[in-house]
């Protein structure tokens, strides 16, 4: 039986966050398809040149694109146990794809996030990534021990490119009119969680551990 995590919410609630301190609790592997399209940009490839000018935009990067690149990923033998998914599916037609994925008795849940608006832009404003290990960081309330350096590998602290104001309120739009309708694709499956994230990570890990209930 594979235990598979699907971590919903809009842009800065913390899904990468959340989604990293799970993975080394419930050993599976997180998989962000963000995570992945930026590694395809970084790396120059075609996939990646085509995802970019999407990204930059603060606009969904098309369905097959990211199903290109997940396919891929979970098909990996560390997701053999299953796997969280960060930022997947964002559109009806990628939760349709992943129905195909599932597997007879996996058991799998809905994590959904949420937030208030000035929460979200002010994480994303203060928000920090690591240019070489992609670790991220806040710049008060997760804080790497020395400025600008990442604590895990040294490497250089950026500001993600869509991280800028006008793309932000862009990503929160987007978020809003086409991935969060998608919600009721999985009101049905009774394996919705929703959880108030606007708390501290603790917290909202707390929130988390009372209440999912694994079978
Ligand atoms: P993606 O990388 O998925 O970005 P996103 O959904 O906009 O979410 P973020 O990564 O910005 O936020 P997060 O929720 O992970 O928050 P984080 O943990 O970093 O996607 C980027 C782009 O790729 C999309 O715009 C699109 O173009 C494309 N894309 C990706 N998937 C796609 C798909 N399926 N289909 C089509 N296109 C796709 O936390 C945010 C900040 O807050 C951090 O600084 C963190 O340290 C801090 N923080 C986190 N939790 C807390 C807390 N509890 N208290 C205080 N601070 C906190
Ligand atoms: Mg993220």
């Amino acid at each position: 039986m594979r235990r598979i995590v699907l971590l919903f919410g809009p842009p800065g609630i913390g899904k990468g966050t959340v989604g990293a301190s799970l993975s080394e609790k419930w050993h599976i592997p997180l998989i962000s398809t963000g995570d992945l399209l930026r590694e395809q940009v970084k790396c120059n490839t075609s996939l990646g040149e085509h995802a970019r000018a999407f990204m930059e935009r603060g606009e969904l990067v098309p369905d097959e694109l990211v199903v290109e690149v997940l396919h891929e990923r979970v098909s990996q033998k560390d997701a053999k146990d299953g796997f969280i998914l960060d930022g997947f599916p964002r559109t009806l037609k990628q939760a349709e794809m992943l129905e195909g994925v599932f597997l007879a008795g996996d058991e799998r849940i809905i994590l959904n996030l949420e937030g208030s608006p000035a929460v979200l832009i002010e994480r994303l404003s203060q928000r920090r990534i690591c240019s070489v290990c992609g670790a991220v960081y806040h710049m008060t309330n997760i804080p790497p021990k020395q400025d600008d350096i990442c604590d895990f590998c040294g490497g250089a602290l950026v500001r993600r490119p869509d991280d800028e104001p006008a793309v932000i309120e862009k990503r929160l739009r987007v978020f809003a009119e086409e991935t969060k309708p998608i919600l009721d694709f999985y009101r049905g499956t009774n394996a919705v969680y929703t959880i108030n994230a606007d708390g501290t990570l603790p917290e909202t890990l707390q929130e988390i551990d009372r209440i999912v209930k694994w079978s």
